[in-house]
Parts: C-alpha cells; structure tokens; sequence
C-alpha cells in the first residue's frame, strides 16, 4: 500500500463501512499490517466523547460540537494513530478531521478556514496522508440509511452543504482526495480505489 494513514470520507449512508470492509479483507490478503479505527471514537476516551456527541439526549452548540470533535481526536491521534504508524502499521480511518471541516466548517457554518485550523493544532498537523471520498446525492443517502444518530437526522439541506464541504476539500487538495461516485458499481470503485492505493496482489 502507498500510504500509512488512510481515511474514508463522505455524509452518512455514503458506503464507507463497506468498502473499509472491503479494503481490510485485501490488506489480510496482502498480509499487510494494519489497523482500523473510526471517528469519533477509537480509544475509551474518544468513544466516551462519541456518545455525548452521538446521542439525541443532547443539545450541542455548533462551537461545543466542533470542540467535543476535535478532542476526541486529539486523543485518539496521541494515543493510538502515531503510536502504531511509528511502529509500522497502516492506519486506515472511517472518518478523520476532514469529517469536521465538511460537517461543523461548512455543514454547521462555523467556517471552513476555522475548523481546519482549529482541527489542525488539535492534531498536531496529522492529518490522513490520502482520502477516498465517497460523494453521492443525500437524497440517496439518507434513505439508505436505518437508524441514524443524532447528526445523521439532521435534514437534506444540511447534509447538501456537508458534500459541498467535501467537494471543496478535494478541490483544494487535489493531490491526496480521490473522489469515487458511490452510486456507481462497488466492484468497480473498489477496483479504481484498489488501484489508487497501489494494492496489487503479487
Ligand atoms: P458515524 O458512526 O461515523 O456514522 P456514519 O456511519 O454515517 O459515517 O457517525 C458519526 C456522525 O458524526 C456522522 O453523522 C458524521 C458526524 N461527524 C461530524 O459531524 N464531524 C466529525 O468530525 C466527525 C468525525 C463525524
């Protein structure tokens, strides 16, 4: 594989969980040494956080919501991320601080620019090497969708600005987003993302 911190992007319902599925499935193939974690959560601290951010119990201020994100990462990315990419291992990530710059920057409206930087001291400039963006229509999305947490019930509107977000990140860094249509084939997305990864069987 071509990179040690990968992360899979995209609004709710999106797919992503599959093609992780998928994508770890060929990294045991591969007997390449890896580990998944998922955002927000990933060690006790950070999946504390998750509930109080997760869960309809809650009202969360935009401002609140956005700090809750970043903290929880901040941990994960001290406590587990750098850790096992020092040792050697690929770090593959459902969901990463771009979730936060599409979601709270442009989603909520804190701003872009503000939630990147504010993202950005918050993990210490560790942000994924690569990203696959799964972008797709939330129309299409959300009524895939089972049960949806307290963010994913959010209405169409909302979740149209988040793939804006998206779409602007992977303008702006164009050189580490691949953008993968996720109304098309899975067999061929997974073999495009496959390719794009350099995860070729030998
Ligand atoms: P998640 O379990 O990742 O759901 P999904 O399977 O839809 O990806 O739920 C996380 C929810 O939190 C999801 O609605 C996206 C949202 N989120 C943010 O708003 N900002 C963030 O920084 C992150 C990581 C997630």
């Amino acid at each position: 594989m071509n990179c040690n911190y990968l992360a899979f992007e995209g609004i709710d319902g999106s797919g992503k969980t599959t093609f992780i599925d998928e994508i770890s499935l060929k990294l045991t193939k591969l007997s390449t040494d890896f580990k998944i974690v998922r955002e927000p959560g990933g060690s006790k601290l950070s999946e504390g956080i998750r509930e109080l951010l997760l869960s309809h119990e809650y009202k969360v201020d935009p401002t609140a919501e956005s700090l809750l994100f970043s903290a929880s990462r901040a941990q994960l990315i001290e406590e587990i991320v750098k850790p096992s990419i020092e040792s050697g291992q690929v770090v593959i990530t459902d969901r990463s601080a771009y979730s936060s710059v599409a979601y709270q920057g442009v989603g909520r409206g804190l701003g872009y620019q503000k939630v990147y930087d504010l993202n950005d001291f918050a993990i210490g400039s560790y942000w994924p090497e690569k990203v696959v963006l799964l972008d797709i229509d939330p129309e299409i999305s959300l009524s895939r969708q089972k049960v949806a947490d307290r963010i994913g019930s959010d209405e169409v509107s909302f979740f149209k600005k988040v793939r804006e977000g998206y779409l602007q990140l992977a303008q702006d860094f164009n050189s580490k987003f691949l953008v993968i249509d996720a109304e098309d084939s899975q067999q061929n997305n997974f073999r495009v993302v496959s390719e794009w990864l350099g995860l070729e069987e030998s």
